[in-house]
């Protein structure tokens, strides 16, 4: 097959996250199925519960494809939660409106003991009805990507049983009790590899790994708790014959990106809204293809702020596979115009 028909058969996200550079970048946004959208306000308010929603394959795979239609990005991103893991190994999980999720915290041994000793794929299975369902209705160009948790941003909320500023309670954990938090993490390292290999066999084009609390990790415990962590998941899942290309987001790694990329062999990595994609093109390995970076406060604003963000990020990637995206999940006030308007933005750009 020549490159040129191999090229057009593949889907453009795809061939960036194996290292081809294409102008204009694939786009697709974090979060981009949620409370921005009228119509997904209008679905949301089918179901009894956020996990219901989760749960019913007819809502959530209409949540997935209601950005896609809405605005044409190159990938969809399955419509579920980071915390369905901890549900599906016997933990209580629910969402409350406005509150965020509240789980039974896990502090003690006793606490651990609870859980189930693998996670309960059958509880997951309207997720993989969901994939299925969104595949056949794809466009063929567009990407399904299929998600987890990394270890410890999952953990982070299993111990505290809530959100946090800072995740202290595990912080504080991993300090005084690190076997019990090894032990977590090693169940959530085999459950999340279980879990995204059956993603895989459902029909997920790609994988993102959410570590949305990498940052708050002091410099002794990135490689413990973050790195060794998602190096195994990635190891887990890469003899998977059909070599489904991973995105890693560890929001906050900043100085130890490099490290992180080098060790845990993702793919891609998502840069936070922190990161100076000029420094990260310097900086990470030649060829590895990167994702983001855009403020969601620059895409809320609008306007000049907004043209020139999106221009400084393409000017300062334009010689690296890239895959544009936010620097963080879109904010619930934006405005839909703006979405909009960074559509334009992104695919005007010619070759
Ligand atoms: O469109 C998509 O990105 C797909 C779906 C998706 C959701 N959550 C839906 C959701 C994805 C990929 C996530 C990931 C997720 N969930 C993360 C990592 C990414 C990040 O933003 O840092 C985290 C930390 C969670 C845990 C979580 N879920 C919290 C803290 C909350 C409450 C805060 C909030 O944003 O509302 C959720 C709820 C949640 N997950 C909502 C959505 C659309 C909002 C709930 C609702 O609509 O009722």
């Amino acid at each position: 097959m020549s490159s040129e028909t191999k090229g057009t058969a593949e889907k453009a996200l795809l061939r960036v996250l194996r290292g081809e550079i294409l102008s204009p970048p694939p786009l697709w946004l974090m979060r981009q199925a949620g409370r921005y959208l009228s119509e997904y306000r209008a679905l949301r308010a089918e179901a009894a519960s956020f996990l219901d929603f989760c749960y019913t394959p007819g809502l959530a795979a209409e949540a997935t494809l209601q950005p896609v239609r809405r605005f044409g990005f190159d990938a969809a991103i399955l419509f579920s939660d980071i915390l369905v893991v901890p549900d599906a190994l016997g933990q209580k999980v629910t969402f409350e409106q406005g509150e965020g999720p509240k789980l039974a915290p896990i502090l003690t041994d006793e606490d651990f003991a609870k859980l189930n000793d693998e996670i309960d794929l059958r509880r997951l299975a309207p997720v993989f009805e969901t994939i299925a369902r969104v595949r056949s209705a794809l466009p063929p160009e567009t990407a399904l990507i299929g998600f987890c948790g990394a270890p410890w941003t999952v953990a982070s909320y299993m111990i505290a049983g809530h959100g946090t500023p800072d995740q202290a309670p595990a912080r504080l954990l991993a300090y005084r009790n690190p076997e019990l938090v090894q032990r977590l993490i090693d169940r959530l390292v085999e459950a999340s590899t279980s879990y995204l290999l059956r993603q895989i066999e459902a029909g997920v084009d790609a994988i993102q790994i959410f570590d949305s609390w990498a940052g708050v990790l002091p410099p002794h415990e990135h490689d413990r708790w973050c790195i060794a962590p998602v190096a195994r998941i990635v190891a887990g899942i890469r003899p998977h014959e059909r070599n489904v290309p991973v995105i890693g987001f560890p929001r906050g790694a900043g100085s130890w990106l490099e490290t992180y990329a080098a060790r845990t062999g993702v793919d891609c990595l998502s840069l936070d809204t922190v990161v100076a994609p000029d420094w990260a093109d310097r900086s990470l390995p030649r060829g590895l293809a990167v994702q983001g970076n855009l403020d969601p406060l620059a895409l809320l604003a609008g306007g000049a702020a907004l043209d020139r963000a999106v221009a400084a990020i393409r000017d300062a990637l334009r010689e690296r596979p890239h895959v544009f995206n936010l620097g963080h999940g879109i904010l619930p006030e934006t405005p839909i115009a703006h979405v909009e308007r960074l559509v334009e933005l992104v695919r005007r750009e010619v070759g």
